[in-house]
């Protein structure tokens, strides 16, 4: 072999070990052969942790107390046990028993500069690819076509789009899914509205542009005027029998809609385009034969002339079974049977192997329900994993669902406006040299990161409060301040012109310690979030790797230290600058250089 190509053979062996260690399973793997060789249980757990403070290590063996008490038995005797059948030497330094019998790990710093060194070559941040990617379908946002998006959208456009992100990061192939409401007798109100527009030369785009007016008037039409429902329903009567006039008009409307959607989505900064948008229609064919299915194997009962099913597994509180209708007594399907259409779909045409409901809370049994029908009639394989991943909803300060003053629903475009425009008030003060669009560019990212982040970090199951102060203050827990510790590093940057990225990187200090081992731990937090679909836990990390930065940055100077330590530090600075930019990107905040 030539030189250059032993060279370029070990660069692609390079390139495929761009990865870093989970150092918490790298632990548990260590800890668990020596629990065996030890005499413990086999699946004895080995409890790994991150240390809460910098004397005790970074990590610690907590799972000795419990093994003990099983075996009832001393736990630091056990834990000498397990210490003399322990083969760490590459990894630590230093392991000691603590307390009752807890096991304090100290890393070796070579071994965390490694992987550090690692890192910094992947463009990953060293996160690792699943060892068995597999497809995974998205279902999110599915916004009703009929209205413009309100806030009621806005956390399942997020968290699914953060969820998205993450899952890509790690190699799944991933397939999203707007799941719109586009079909249903809202329609038929809204069509009988477009033709007395047009009868009377309006404008239709024009009225058009403000879908919510338009709705409003056409519903007002539709609860005071007989003869104008009844108009509404001969109009669904003819669009659910394909009739072509209608179906245009249907198509117009549907359009503009979905336009009104994607502005959203691109001033929100969430990927969803037109190509992932599934509609509710376009299941309106498979209906029929999802009905016979259940039929031919049996799951239907008949009840008031509506087919049913029903289902034991979900009891009410009177212990009857729970009554999914499948199809009304008039013939006419339900949200249910097009979920049901939709799951098949996913299964046996799309070949899922995980699907990923990103839905309020309030739809819990609907979904339940579907995912049991789904398994029951053979829509999905037994081994699909069905999950509602649910949320709770955005409040506002009275602590009731948020609304505008006068008790309206708040439209997403609205609330997202009011926060590029308070960012900039607080861009504009923090920076008054700046030419207009650099204020205006930063206020979009910081407004718009203020509030996905204050939603993205609570628990995605609890409800919480919005808050503009809290979300747009630069300290705390919040987007600006991350956004802020990014730009700082980069300022950092600014004032060096001989860094050297080959330096080695050097670990002496406690807080330089800490810092590489919190840069590190983007692995496990990443390999969570993909498992339990839950962003506040990068939050929670991207928040503690900020602080650790302002620790070390605070205890060791970079730019006054000596060459070889001050290039050492600079890779420690340009690491959490390259982790907090993708953590930030995965929850689809953008960062900037300054603000
Ligand atoms: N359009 C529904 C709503 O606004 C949400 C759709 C959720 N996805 C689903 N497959 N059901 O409530």
């Amino acid at each position: 072999m030539t030189h250059d190509l032993i060279k370029a053979s070990l660069i692609i062996v390079l390139a495929l070990n761009l990865t870093v260690m989970n150092i918490r399973k790298l632990l548990d793997q260590r800890f668990s052969l020596a629990f065996i060789e030890a005499g413990l249980p086999e699946n004895a757990p080995t409890v790994i942790k991150p240390s809460s403070r910098p004397e005790f290590g970074q990590y610690q063996a907590n799972g000795i107390m419990g093994a003990a008490k099983k075996l009832k038995s001393n736990p630091r005797e056990i834990a000498n046990k397990v210490l003399e059948n322990l083969a760490i030497d590459d990894l630590a330094d230093k392991v000691e028993i603590a307390g009752p019998g807890f096991i304090n790990i100290h890393l070796k710093p070579d071994w965390l500069s490694n992987q550090l060194d690692t890192a910094m070559q992947s463009d990953t941040a060293g996160v690792s690819q699943s060892k068995n990617p597999i497809t995974v379908v998205v279902d999110y946002s599915g916004p009703n076509l009929a209205k413009e998006m309100h806030v009621g959208h806005l956390r399942s456009s997020i968290i699914g789009d953060a969820i998205v992100r993450t899952l890509e990061l790690v190699g799944h192939n991933v397939i999203r899914q707007n799941h719109v409401g586009d079909w249903g007798t809202q329609f038929g109100m809204l069509i009988a509205h477009m033709v007395d527009q047009q009868n009377e030369s309006a404008d239709l785009s024009v009225k058009l542009a403000d879908l919510e007016t338009f709705y409003r008037e056409a519903k007002q039409r539709f609860d005071d005027d007989s003869d104008f429902a009844e108009t509404a329903r001969d109009y669904v009567v003819k669009l659910q029998s394909g009739d072509e006039q209608c179906k245009a008009l249907w198509q117009q409307f549907i359009d503009i809609s979905l336009q009104h959607c994607e502005d959203v989505y691109q001033q929100l900064h969430v990927s969803l385009t037109r190509d992932d948008v599934k509609p509710e229609s376009s299941y309106n064919d498979d209906l029929p034969d999802i009905i016979n299915d259940l039929d031919k194997q049996g799951l239907l009962t008949e009840s008031d002339g509506a087919r049913v099913v029903f289902l034991d597994e979900l009891k009410a509180k009177d212990d009857k079974p729970f009554p999914a209708i499948v199809q009304k007594s008039d013939g006419g399907y339900l949200y249910a049977t097009t979920d049901l259409a939709a799951l098949r779909y996913r299964h046996h045409t799309l070949a899922a192997k995980r699907i990923m409901y990103f839905v309020d809370a309030r739809q819990n049994l609907h979904l339940n329900a579907v995912f049991l029908i789904a398994k029951k009639a053979g829509f999905v394989a037994d081994n699909t994993s069905l999950e509602h991943l649910a949320f709770g909803t955005m409040m506002g300060k009275d602590g009731k669902p948020f609304k505008t003053r006068t008790g309206g629903t708040v439209k997403l475009v609205d609330l997202l406006n009011e926060a590029e425009e308070r960012a900039y008030a607080l861009v504009a003060a923090k920076n008054p040299d700046l030419s207009d669009s650099e204020k205006k560019e930063i206020a979009h990212k910081v407004g718009i990161g203020a509030v996905k982040y204050a939603d993205l970090s609570k628990n995605r199951t609890s409800d919480y409060i919005f808050n503009w102060d809290s979300m747009l203050s630069f300290e705390g827990n919040t987007a600006p301040y991350l956004q802020y510790a990014y730009t700082r590093i980069h300022s950092i940057f600014k004032k060096v012109d001989d860094y050297n990225a080959d330096a080695s990187i050097q670990l002496e200090a406690p807080e330089e310690r800490q810092l590489a081992v919190k840069i590190l731990q983007m692995e496990e937090v990443i390999d969570q979030v993909a498992k339990d679909a839950t962003p506040n836990v990068l939050c929670n990390y991207l928040y503690e790797l900020a602080g650790n930065f302002m620790s070390f940055y605070e205890a060791c100077p970079i730019l006054k230290a000596e060459k070889t330590v001050k290039n050492s530090r600079l890779k420690l600075a340009k690491q959490t600058a390259n982790t907090l930019k993708l953590g930030l990107g995965l929850l689809g905040i953008e960062t900037m250089e300054r603000m």
